[in-house]
C-alpha cells in the first residue's frame, strides 16, 4: 500500500461585481473593443473585488466551501498553503491571515510565490508534506486581487485579468500504488529565471522599488506557454505510463482561450472535456485552476474516478502540471 493525497473538497469565490468588456472599457476610458478582447483572448467578463476586499477574505470564503464539501471541520486542518501574487501585505503571510479567519489555531501556514503556476506548486508541496507525514489535512488555496496591480493605462494587460479565489482540501488515503488510485498521481514543477522580465511586477512590496504594477510582453509569453505547457503535460502522462486517451478532463490555467484550445487539441480532447472559465472569469492567476475545479465539481462534470490533468504557466517563468484521479 502507498499513501495517496486525495482531493476531498473544492471551493470557489468570486466577488459580486462582474464587468463586461464594454463596461470595463467605459470605466477606465480604454481604447479597446469587446470584439478585440473576445477574439484575442476569449474573455467576456471578469469579477472585480470590492473596495477593502482582500486576498485573505476571498481565500477564506473559497476554503470554507472546500471544507464543507469535504465534510471537514476547520479544527482538523493542519496546514494552509496559499498561492498568491497579491497578498494582503508582505507579511504576515496571507495563508496565516486565512488561518485566523477560519479559526484554525494549530499547524502552520505559508504563501507560495509562483505567479499563475502557484496552485500547481501548492499541490506539489502539499503532496510532499502529507506523504512525509508532516501534515494530514491540508488546504491549498489560490487567491488573487489583480485589479489592484494592473496598469489601467496599459490596454494590452489590464483587460486580461480578474479577481477571485479557489481552494481544495487534501487528505491522505491508502492506495494500491497504481494509476487507478484516487488522488494526486504526480506533480511536476519547473522554472527558468532567465525569462523573469517578460512577465513581472515592477516593484511594489518588493525590494526593487517601482509602482507595483504588472508588466507583460504578451507575444513572448504566448510563445513560451504553448511549447512549455505541451511538454509538461507529456511529462506528467509519461511519468505515469498514461496516454492522452486516459485523460477525462483538462483543467488548464485560464489565461487565454487560444492557448487552452491548443492544449485541448494536443490531448485530442473534444471541447466539452476541457473546463473553460476564462470567458467569465478572465485570468485569475493562481486562483484560476481551483476556481475551474470547483465549478466543474459542483455542477457534476468531474466525478469519481475521472482522471484530471491540470497545467499552468506564469511569471518567473514558472510552469507545471499535476495529474489527479477524483
Ligand atoms: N484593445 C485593442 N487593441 C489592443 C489591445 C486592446 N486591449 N491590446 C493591445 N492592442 C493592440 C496593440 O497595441 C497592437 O497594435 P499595433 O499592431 O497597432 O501595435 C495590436 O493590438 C496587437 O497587439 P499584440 O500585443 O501583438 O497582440 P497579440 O495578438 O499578441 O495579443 C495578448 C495580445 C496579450 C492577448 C496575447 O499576446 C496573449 O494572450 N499572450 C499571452 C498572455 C498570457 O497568457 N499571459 C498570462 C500567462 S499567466
Amino acid at each position: 500500500m502507498v499513501l495517496r493525497v486525495t482531493i476531498d473538497g473544492c471551493g470557489g469565490y468570486l466577488p459580486e461585481l462582474r464587468l463586461s468588456n464594454d463596461e470595463l472599457a467605459a470605466l477606465h476610458g480604454l481604447e479597446t473593443s469587446d470584439a478585440w478582447i473576445r477574439e484575442r483572448t476569449g474573455i467576456r467578463y471578469r469579477h472585480v473585488a470590492a473596495s477593502g476586499e482582500t486576498a485573505s477574505d476571498m481565500g477564506a470564503a473559497a476554503a470554507r466551501e472546500a471544507l464543507s464539501r469535504a465534510g471537514v471541520e476547520p479544527a482538523e486542518v493542519d496546514a494552509i498553503l496559499v498561492a498568491t501574487s497579491t497578498p494582503d501585505s508582505a507579511f504576515p503571510a496571507t495563508a496565516v491571515r486565512i488561518q485566523a479567519k477560519l479559526g484554525v489555531t494549530k499547524g502552520f501556514a505559508f504563501d507560495i510565490a509562483a505567479a499563475c503556476t502557484g496552485f500547481i506548486y501548492g499541490l506539489a508541496v502539499a503532496d510532499s508534506l502529507i506523504r512525509t507525514g508532516q501534515a494530514r489535512c491540508v488546504l491549498v488555496i489560490g487567491t488573487e486581487v489583480y485589479s489592484r496591480i494592473l496598469d489601467w493605462a496599459d490596454r494590452g494587460t489590464c483587460v486580461l485579468f480578474g479577481d477571485g479565489a479557489g481552494a481544495v482540501l487534501l487528505r491522505a488515503e491508502e492506495g494500491a500504488g497504481t494509476t487507478a488510485d484516487r488522488g494526486l498521481l504526480s506533480c511536476h514543477m519547473h522554472s527558468d529565471g532567465r525569462f523573469g522580465d517578460i512577465l513581472h511586477i515592477e516593484g511594489g512590496a518588493g525590494s526593487t522599488g517601482g509602482p507595483g504594477l504588472l508588466r507583460m510582453a504578451g507575444k513572448e509569453v504566448f510563445r513560451h506557454a504553448v511549447t512549455k505547457l505541451a511538454a509538461v503535460v507529456d511529462e506528467a502522462l509519461s511519468a505515469n505510463g498514461l496516454g492522452h486517451e486516459d485523460v477525462r478532463w483538462l483543467v488548464p490555467h485560464q489565461a487565454n482561450l487560444r492557448i487552452i484550445n491548443a492544449m485541448g487539441k494536443k490531448l485530442h480532447l473534444p471541447e466539452d472535456r476541457v473546463v473553460v472559465t476564462v470567458d467569465r472569469h478572465a485570468n485569475t492567476s493562481a486562483a484560476s485552476i481551483p476556481l475551474a475545479l470547483a465549478e466543474a465539481h459542483r455542477d457534476g462534470r468531474i466525478g469519481a474516478g475521472d482522471l484530471v490533468v491540470m497545467e499552468a504557466i506564469g511569471g518567473g517563468l514558472t510552469w507545471g502540471a499535476a495529474l489527479a484521479r477524483f
